[in-house]
Formats: C-alpha cells, structure tokens, sequence
C-alpha cells in the first residue's frame, strides 16, 4: 500500500499537543481501542512531565509545536492546550495543512473562533471541536424524541455541571485565571451543557447572566447561572458551581413528556428517566421509566468521528455552526454579566 493509500484508509496518524489530565485521557481513550485514529507523535510545554506517559504509548515526543506540525508523518493535531491558545494553534494547524481536532472551548471570542474556521476552510483542513457530550447515547436518543415527536415540541431544557475545579487547582493554576477561564465554570463546564442545549434546542437568541464567587477568596467565579431564550422559541436555564461535590443533570421538557439525565460521575452511567403525558388524558399519571444504554465512550466517539470525517476530506465544525455559536454565546454572557444582568441578544 503507498502511503497516500494508507493516509486515507487510517488509521489518522495524529500528535496529541497539551499531555495534562485531558491529553493523557484522550491516548487512553484510543489506544489499544481503535483501528481509526491512533497517536503517533506529541508535543507538551514541559516534554519531562509526559515523558514516561509518552513511553508508555509510543508516542515520539517533538520538542516543540511548531516542530510536531513540520512532521510529515503527522497527519492531524489533537489540541488539549489552555484555552487562549485555541484559535491561533488551529491556525497554525491549518497553515501547515493539519486536520484539527481542538479541546472546547474553539476560542474565547468570536473573531478569532470565526477566524481559526475560516483557516480551516481555506487549507482544506477538517476542524472539530471536543464537546462529547454529543455522543452520549441518552442525549441522541432524546433528539430523536424530539424529532419523531414522541416528545413532542421542545418547550424547555434545565441544566447544571458542577464540580470542585476551584479546589483542585491552586492560586496561580490557569483554571483561576479569568483570562482563561472567564464566567467561572463555563469554559470549563458550562459550555458542555450549551452544546448539549443547542444539540436538543438549536442556537440561543439571548441570554442573561449572573455570577459570584462564594467559597473562596481567590480565583475564577465559583456560582454562574443564567437564563436562555432559543431561536426555536424554547426556554433553558443553565447553572454551574465549580467548589462542590461532582455531578451533572439536565431536564428536557417536551409537550408531551420529559426527560432527564445526569450522574454523579463524568459521563459513566448511561441511562436516562421519561415520562410522558397524553394531553387527552392529562390526569392520568404515568410513572417515570428508566431507559438504560450500553456503555460507550464518547472520547473515543468523537475522536473517531473526527478521524473518519479527517480521512474522507469532510468538515465538520464550519462558519455558523454550533461550535462557533457555542462562542457567541459565551461572549453575551460576558456581556450581561458586565452589564448587571441585562439581557443580551447573541449575535
Ligand atoms: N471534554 C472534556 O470533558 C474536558 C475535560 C477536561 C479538560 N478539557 C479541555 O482540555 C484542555 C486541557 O485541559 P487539561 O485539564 O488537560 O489542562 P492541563 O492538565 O493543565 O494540561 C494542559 C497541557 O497544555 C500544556 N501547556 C502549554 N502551554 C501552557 C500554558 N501556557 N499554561 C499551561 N499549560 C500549558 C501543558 O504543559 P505543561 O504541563 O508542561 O505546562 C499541559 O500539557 C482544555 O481545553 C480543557 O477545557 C476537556
């Protein structure tokens, strides 16, 4: 087989950029996993903390970025770097005609998101964004609820992601710098559930925004909540604390029932409670049944999806699209937050 053969039948050969908690975590997800995408090569600010790591799954370490994306070899960049280095890595990325898959958030503001997918577009390169709550069975089967109408019209969805980030990482840590981490949880946590919203809901027309630090005297904001109202017409409400115990749930109110998921894990149970209504029979109480999945795991779902879609030459994250709105949103909850509160369209 030529290796232009080999480089479109996989698996992609990528470099894994950024061997913290969440790199490390995306390798084991693949290795040994997947015949789709496997990591040859990788690149970290200090190479001696992942070097064992690195080892361990026969990954090449490059001594710098710029050195893993002059790789031949290297067909593809996996981003799970600080959030403010995001858009400009996935230009470069692009630049040197890398398909990239980049760690959510895709930017903090939306000109540069716009402007690493446009990169993006212009190199022909395929750029995904790492929401995998997508590919959690539950919330693919609430869509397709939703759009078979077996929950009828969406009406509403409620949401929270807590955890206690603003614990585990300690003064100074760049989770507590608001440049990086700006409106507490949400870069780190909120922003899953956003993705998650606009999965079920389709984009936000406005948002308003409160948040406050209450536990500790130092770092991000710990308490954000806001509220949203959808293009589609649908309500949400949004909250995430990140100085309490872990745990996740979301509600999808529907006129014809509800759903509800969450655990106290991240993303290790897979089931989900419904219960409907018959609007003709609206006094009839039906109890609330537990609909369980096989377990999967989404890392390895959405870097495969990355892979196949990367191998074939199709986009995924485009101009418009969820993950750039997703910044949008972020950016008008910025806004109201500056302004006490006030309501904010998304642009
Ligand atoms: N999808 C999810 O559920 C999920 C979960 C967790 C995290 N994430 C995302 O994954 C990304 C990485 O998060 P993480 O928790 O893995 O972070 P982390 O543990 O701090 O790792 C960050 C990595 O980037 C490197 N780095 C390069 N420049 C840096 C700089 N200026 N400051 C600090 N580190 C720098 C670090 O190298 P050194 O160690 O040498 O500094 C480290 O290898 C973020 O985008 C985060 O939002 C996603």
């Amino acid at each position: 087989m030529s290796n232009d053969e080999a480089s479109s039948t996989g698996p992609l050969r990528a470099a894994i950029i950024g061997l913290g908690t969440w790199g490390q975590n995306l390798v084991r997800s693949v290795h040994g996993h997947s015949d789709v995408i496997r990591f040859s090569a990788g690149a970290t600010r200090t190479p001696d903390r992942a070097r064992a790591f690195a080892q361990e799954h026969r990954i090449s370490m490059h001594e710098s970025y710029e050195a893993a994306l002059a790789d031949p070899a290297v067909q593809a960049v996996v981003l799970a770097t600080p959030h403010s280095m995001h858009a400009t890595q996935i230009i470069a990325a692009a630049r040197a005609g890398k398909h990239v898959f980049c760690e959510k958030p895709l930017g903090l503001s939306s000109e540069a998101s716009e402007a690493a997918v446009r990169a993006c577009a212009e190199h022909g390169v395929t750029l995904a964004v790492g929401y995998n709550w997508r590919f959690q069975p539950a919330l693919q089967e609430i869509r397709r609820m939703f759009q078979d109408g077996r929950l009828g019209k969406l009406m509403h969805i409620e949401g929270n992601f807590n955890g206690p980030s603003a614990y585990r990482f300690p003064r100074g840590h760049w989770r507590h710098d608001t440049d990086e981490a700006p409106a507490g949880g949400m870069t780190g946590r909120g922003v899953h559930v956003v993705d998650a919203m606009l999965y079920l809901a389709g984009h936000i027309d406005s948002v308003t925004a409160q948040s406050m630090r209450l536990a500790q005297d130092f770092g991000v904001d710990d308490t954000t909540s806001m509220l949203f109202r959808f293009q589609g017409g649908a309500t949400g409400y949004l909250g995430t604390v990140i100085a309490t115990a872990e745990g996740w749930r979301m509600q999808v109110i529907g006129s014809r029932g509800w759903v509800e998921v969450g655990d106290v894990e991240h993303l290790s149970t897979w089931e989900m409670r419904v219960c409907l209504v018959d609007p003709a029979e609206p006094l009839k109480r039906n109890r609330p049944q537990t609909v369980t999945f096989p377990a999967s795991s989404t890392e390895r779902a959405e870097l495969e999806h990355f892979a196949r879609a990367a191998l074939a030459g199709r986009p995924l994250a485009v101009p418009g699209g969820d993950e750039v709105h997703n910044v949008a949103v972020l950016e008008a909850i910025l806004k109201s937050l500056r302004d006490d509160g006030a309501r904010v369209s998304v642009r």
